[in-house]
């Protein structure tokens, strides 16, 4: 039977150039969509550009552009970070395309349809930076600007007709739906506030817009355009035929397992989309993931504090590997983390060329030199050896488990402990010892070694796919045989007769660089 595996990224403004932050996700999401595959599941990875409303607007006026085009343009540097940062998404979904705009209109439609839509005139704060609208105790003031309490951006007065969603009508169902998916929301501390704000009974939703024309038509009444928010949300679906829910690909993959976002968005995705979902009678996604901020030295990225990593010139001087596995080894997952040039040198230095890297190489340098580059076999493998495979092996139900509840820091730490134990193994058992002394000893410790190391790198290759790659293809396994499975087969090594050339793995960084 074939499992699917549904997993997306937020579709990300392309108001400017894309950031640490775009990549954080999208790489977080990248980790998970892989390890999925070698898993055995069907995966579906979704990601893309959210190109309606009056950000985008603003933004293109102010460059002289015309909204379409200038989206065509910066909605192509993003598509192209995917290509960058190594990323194995199956779909690129942009607001714009006719696929999307049917499924909205659907949408629209089936929330009429129960009656879950009403005209009115909307009269309160808008965050055109958000996208969003605030209440008069969720903004301050400083410095005589009205400001969003929780994004610190800028918000205007907005008076006009608008549609309403009756999202006041949902909160009992909301609440139920939370009590009976305690995993829905992730992390723990970041469900409570959402079911706390859910409790406290919700507002209608103001849903369409009439000051400002980039987006959706409202279906018959075509001053208004659709809130891009209803609009965004929708793509999840779009990329699966909706409205056609006989289509496969939405049999397969709806309801989505599990949304990749930021802590910023989680109102929308968590609270929002569920109730859109609701009224349009469809299922609910089975998870919304919220992740913590990328900042840097402590502080927000930001042009005016200097801060800014860029991602692409990072990935350009130290490699993409280096930048995916510095990101999710550094910051964990569910919090805010820092991150800085002189960490990200270390972690390089320490984690990937020190340790993994530094094992393969002397491992598959050794054995060039001193047995002819072919994998010595041996069935003589002591307990010393055994319990070596055995801790990895064992441990693979528990790395699934946390790899299924995006516990991505625990797992990568376990792996690098292997890694770390593999070295040491290596050092402990000195095979140019064993060479004179007894040779059979001495194959029984490469093979054993070059067994872990096939299993450390399918362990590490959702995270750093290109060098485990290159590792992998060494010892007969081609990127597309790659699989958890794998792990419990020596036959591979054994079958292997000579390996391959390895190229330098991980290149220290030297102070000055
Ligand atoms: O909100 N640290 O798009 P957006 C970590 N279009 N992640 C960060 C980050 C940071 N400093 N900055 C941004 C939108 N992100 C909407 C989404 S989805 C239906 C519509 C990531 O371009 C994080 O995932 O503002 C955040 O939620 C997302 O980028 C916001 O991207
Ligand atoms: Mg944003």
């Amino acid at each position: 039977m074939v499992k699917n595996f549904y997993i997306t990224t937020p579709i990300y403004y392309p108001s400017g150039k894309p950031h640490m932050g775009h990549a954080y996700s999208s790489i977080v999401a990248d980790i998970f969509a892989r390890f999925k595959r070698l898993e055995g599941y069907d995966v579906l990875f979704l990601t893309g550009t959210d190109e309606h409303g009056q950000k985008i607007q603003k933004e293109a006026k102010k460059n002289n552009k015309d909204p379409k085009l200038f989206c065509d343009e910066l909605s192509e540097t993003f598509r192209s970070l995917t290509k960058t940062l190594n990323l194995s998404n199956n779909d690129f979904i942009r607001t714009t395309e006719k696929r999307h705009h049917k499924s909205v209109v659907e949408i629209w439609n089936r929330l009429v349809k129960s009656g879950d839509i009403y005209l009115d005139k909307y009269s309160g704060w808008y965050s055109v930076s958000d996208e969003a609208f605030y209440d008069d105790d969720e903004i301050e003031n400083i410095n005589g600007n009205k400001i969003s309490k929780s994004s610190g951006s800028p918000v205007e007065w907005v008076e006009e007709e608008s549609y309403f969603f009756k999202l006041s009508a949902w909160s009992k169902k909301l609440t139920e739906f939370y009590k009976k998916n305690p995993n829905f929301i992730l992390p723990t501390s970041r469900k409570n506030e959402v079911v706390k704000f859910v409790e406290k009974g919700l507002k209608d939703l103001s849903i369409s817009r009439t000051s400002f024309t980039w987006g959706i038509p409202v279906p018959k009444n075509e001053k208004h355009v659709i809130y891009v928010w209803l609009d965004a949300l929708t793509n999840y679906i779009s990329a699966l035929n909706f409205p056609n829910t006989e289509d496969n690909k939405y049999k397969n993959f709806w309801p989505a397992d599990v949304h990749i976002i930021g802590k910023d968005i989680l109102r929308f995705h968590a609270v929002f989309w569920p109730a859109f979902l609701l009224a349009a009678k469809l299922p609910l996604p089975k998870r919304v993931f919220g992740h913590g901020w990328i900042l840097s030295e402590d502080k927000k990225m930001s042009k005016s504090l200097g801060n800014i990593l860029d991602p692409l010139e990072i990935i350009d001087k130290y490699g993409i590997d280096q930048l995916r596995y510095y990101l999710v080894k550094e910051v964990s997952l569910g919090n805010d983390g820092s991150i800085s040039l002189e960490n990200l040198k270390n972690c390089i230095n320490n984690d990937l060329a020190n340790n993994y890297g530094n094992l393969c190489q002397r491992v598959f340098s050794f054995i060039k030199k001193n047995c002819g580059n072919k994998i010595p076999l041996s069935s003589k493998l002591n307990e010393s050896d055994k319990q070596l495979l055995n801790n990895l092996r064992n441990s693979l139900p528990k790395l699934i488990s946390l790899m299924d509840n995006q516990e991505l820091n625990e797992y990568i730490k376990v792996v690098v402990g292997f890694s770390f134990e593999a070295n040491k193994y290596f050092n402990d058992s000195e095979p140019w010892t064993e060479k004179k002394k007894d040779p059979e000893r001495m194959n029984a410790i490469l093979f054993t070694i070059v067994e872990q190391i096939k299993n450390i790198s399918i362990l590490l290759n959702p995270i750093i796919p290109k060098a485990t790659n290159k590792v992998l293809s060494m010892i007969n396994i081609s990127e597309q045989n790659i699989s958890i499975d794998k792990i419990k087969d020596d036959k591979i090594i054994k079958n292997k007769k000579e390996l391959g050339n390895l190229e330098i793995l991980f290149t220290k960084i030297e102070d000055d660089n």
